[in-house]
């Protein structure tokens, strides 16, 4: 198969984990004989010092011709101070509405090895296994108008939000889909006490539902939704919510596992003419300024977001298996990097690199 992939390294320790997860990529296309056509673009803070702007014509170009795109993470301290429009982030929410990738999916799950690098008590979190469903071009992070004004005397700061039915339908609709193939069960996250917003999303998650019904649907006001995640986070298989609260909500599902640097997240768009699915695939961590460039970061949600391209983009499920497997082999064998392994020698971002590669064989 012809794999044609964009890598966005992007800023701070995007570039290192990218590196890694481009290293196991490779590794998967000669063991399988795929071949990999790779193409390297800016996205972010990078592409500000180097364009000018977070999200360059050439960058959009390159992501619309290829089949799937593999991207680090973006975000630079010098820039804190600056407008969301002129922000390294800005690069992030134009590539996903560029791409049309209108659903997040961040999948929690815990794993036998990493029970004790969770902050919860081993018994709570044992056995957590959901994938959050994240609307991820609407929303207030979109929404017009918005803006700082000054208002006869008055400063006053306006964000939208905003949701049509179809989009809320078609993001419901990727949602159910997956819960057939899991445990059929999805829990829908509004804050419909409060928001007309949120009355519309449960109105027309209830009249999705109704063409799924093998699969069971229940709804949870946000704020009961960030409580019961730490009470009870078995009882989640598919949760499936708006932009906003899925950002907030999948950070606190991140912990669980034990790092958010365990993550991996696949955004998913309509089908291509080819049949695959439009795919932006990235760790749900950020850039961490803090670490970069100390060899220091878990590339595993980066590495895990090259399985989910396999499968998702590309339907190589055996290869995206292989890949899983085998970072399971190396949670297990105890090479990890130093956000799991809080004593001992932790290993290198280099090294969890390779030894994932050694364990796919
Ligand atoms: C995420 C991030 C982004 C978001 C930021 C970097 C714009 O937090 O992917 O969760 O809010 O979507
Ligand atoms: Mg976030």
């Amino acid at each position: 198969m012809n794999l044609n992939i964009l890598v966005l390294p992007g800023d701070g320790i995007g570039t290192e984990v990218t590196r890694e997860a481009v290293r196991v990529l490779r590794h998967v296309a000669r063991k399988w004989n795929h071949t990999l056509h790779l193409s390297e673009g800016l996205l972010g803070g990078i592409a500000i010092h180097r364009t000018g702007t977070p999200f360059p014509e050439q960058t959009e170009r390159l992501a619309l011709a290829a089949d799937a795109t593999l991207m680090g993470a973006v975000g630079l301290p010098e820039f804190d101070n600056v407008p969301p429009e002129k922000r390294p982030e800005k690069g992030l929410l134009g590539i996903r509405k560029a791409l049309g990738v209108y659903a997040n999916l961040r999948p929690v799950r815990t794993y036998s090895a990493l029970l004790d690098a969770s902050p919860l008590k081993n018994h709570l979190v044992d056995g957590t296994d959901m994938i959050i469903v994240r609307e991820l071009t609407g929303g207030i992070y979109y929404g017009t108008p918005r803006g700082i004004l000054e208002d006869g005397g008055e400063t006053r700061a306006v964000n939208t939000m905003t949701y049509t039915r179809a989009e809320i339908e078609r993001v419901s609709r990727m949602a159910f889909h997956l819960a057939r193939g899991r445990r059929k069960k999805v829990t829908s996250v509004d804050k419909s006490n409060v928001l007309e917003n949120s009355q519309l999303w449960r109105r027309v998650v209830t009249e999705v539902a109704a063409e799924f019904p093998d699969v069971a649907l229940d709804h949870l006001l946000v704020d009961n939704c960030a409580m019961q995640l730490v009470l009870n986070p078995r009882r989640f298989d598919v949760v499936l919510t708006e932009n906003m609260f899925g950002d907030i909500l999948s950070d606190e599902g991140a912990v669980l596992a034990g790092s958010i640097g365990m993550l991996p997240s696949a955004s998913i768009g309509d089908r291509k003419p080819s049949g695959a699915w439009v795919g932006l695939y990235e760790p749900v961590h950020g850039s961490a300024p803090d670490i970069a460039g100390q060899n220091k970061a878990n590339p595993l949600g980066a590495i895990g977001s090259v399985a989910a391209m396999l499968e998702y983009s590309f339907g190589l499920k055996e290869e995206a298996g292989a890949v899983n497997a085998a970072m399971e082999a190396v949670l297990q064998s105890g090479k990890v990097t130093a956000d799991l392994r809080p004593s001992g020698a932790p290993a290198t971002t280099e090294q969890v690199g390779e030894a994932v590669c050694a364990a796919i064989g």
